[in-house]
């Protein structure tokens, strides 16, 4: 496509027979010119929204039409049917799969996907394979098998192993263990595990690339909220120099709720019944939680080789309501924020309570939303904020990241004029 007569035209950029446009998009006089700024003629004139030749509304790429808000959406004729191995069935899992089948139509015709569950793995009910109890002496000898009987989908890129065990801040297993199997056995492995990424991020990344298959994590931090396929997808040589957040939701929503003078007990058995609390809630309240996230997001956006227990971490303490309403009262907040830094050629991170500013755009997310704010080289602060979250965000980001792999995965299609597409 980059050939003399398109591609990037030195006097132009993108020329009329670049391949990229239907009609004329961008041609000679193109606001992308810098010998033309924005010609009144130019389709890119904000001005006037069409091209004045074509009369059409420049398009980049015909099949990146947007069809609502939400989605980029691409009319797929070649279907994917993935078969996933879940391992830990519970809520996030189950929620997974009731979204699996909520968005079939969707995903079937926007993004070529569907999904069968083939396998899954439970602490409490045990294992079955295609329907069938089936017995196993471990979680990890149960996926040896479930993957040995499934070679083909695997050898053809359809095997997904979904990993979704609790999380053990202590090493992140056997969670770790389960997706060095999964990648091993020529599965994709998607998670919403913050454990392998917090621990193992560098090892299980080569073992996916040398495997030739996807890990992919979205779910890890801030459920649903896509915060590593930002960096990943949309900020192409952009440094991330540093971030700050609140992300653990469990604490946030007692820190909103001791303000407000209700009691810690009340507020934490609200996060246990709405299933956002870890089953171990002192995992939330002592500041492990966030420092699981912490390590993951410093590992994956700033290059560091962290685990959870190089985080300085600090959770709810004894002190921490009298400070909350002091803070309060002096017209400020008290967060518990993660931090993560480079310094130099370290990278520096902490969990703990702070008081800040009202200002401070952390200080204003209230009870169980949470927010990320990005230091980077050429953007300056980039800021995510999360309204919502639970459990049906943690099971999207899931479902991203099948989508993902549909995308990174299928053959290059071709459009009308038989030019490689996106
Ligand atoms: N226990 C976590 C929280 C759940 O409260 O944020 C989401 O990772």
């Amino acid at each position: 496509m980059r050939n003399a007569e398109c591609g990037f035209f030195a006097e132009c950029g993108f020329f009329a027979d670049c391949g990229l446009i239907a009609d004329c998009g961008f041609i000679a006089d193109c606001g992308l010119n810098p010998n033309c700024g924005l010609n009144p003629n130019c389709g890119l004139n904000p001005n006037r929204g069409v091209n004045a030749e074509s009369g059409r509304e420049p398009i980049r790429n015909p099949q990146s039409a947007i069809h609502n808000q939400s989605a980029i959406r691409i009319p797929q004729s070649a279907m994917t049917t993935f078969d996933l191995v879940i391992v830990g069935y519970g809520n996030v899992a189950r929620r997974f799969v009731s979204l699996l089948s909520e968005q079939r139509r969707t995903l079937a015709h926007d993004h070529g996907v569907a999904a069968r569950v083939i396998a899954t793995a439970t602490r409490r009910h045990g294992y079955r394979y295609g329907g069938r109890k089936v017995e196993a002496s471990s979680t990890l000898q149960f996926l040896g098998d479930a993957l040995a009987k499934s070679r083909a989908a695997a050898r053809k890129g359809r095997l997904v192993v979904v990993e979704t065990t609790t999380l053990d801040v202590l090493r992140g297993q056997p969670a770790t263990s389960h997706i060095r199997a999964a990648l091993a056995g020529g599965a994709h492995v998607i998670t919403a595990n913050k454990g392998p990424v917090a621990f193992a991020y560098r090892s299980l990344t080569r073992a996916a690339a040398r495997a030739g298959r996807q890990f992919l994590f979205e779910g890890a931090v801030m459920d649903g909220i896509p915060i590593f396929n930002l960096v990943r997808e949309t900020l192409p040589a952009v440094t991330v120099a540093g971030f700050r957040g609140v992300v653990n939701s469990t604490t946030n929503f007692i820190l909103t709720a001791m303000e407000q003078g209700q009691p810690f007990a009340a507020a934490l058995a609200e996060m246990q019944a709405r299933g956002i609390a870890e089953a171990d809630p002192s995992l939330d309240v002592d500041g492990w939680d966030a420092a699981a996230k912490t390590a993951a997001l410093a590992n994956v956006l700033l290059d560091a080789r962290i685990t959870p227990h190089e985080v300085k971490r600090q959770g709810l303490t004894a002190e921490t309501r009298q400070l909350a309403v002091a803070a309060m009262a002096a017209g400020r907040r008290l967060k518990l924020v993660a931090r993560a830094r480079r310094e130099g050629r370290k990278v520096v991170a902490s969990v703990g309570c702070e008081e800040l500013p009202a200002a401070d755009l952390l200080a204003g997310v209230e009870g169980h939303h949470n927010a990320l704010v990005l230091e980077t080289d050429l953007l300056e602060e980039i800021a995510i904020v999360q309204r919502g979250g639970g459990l049906t965000a943690t099971a999207y980001a899931l479902v991203s990241d099948l989508v993902t792999i549909a995308r990174a995965t299928a053959p290059p299609r071709r459009s009308a004029r038989g030019r490689r597409s996106l």
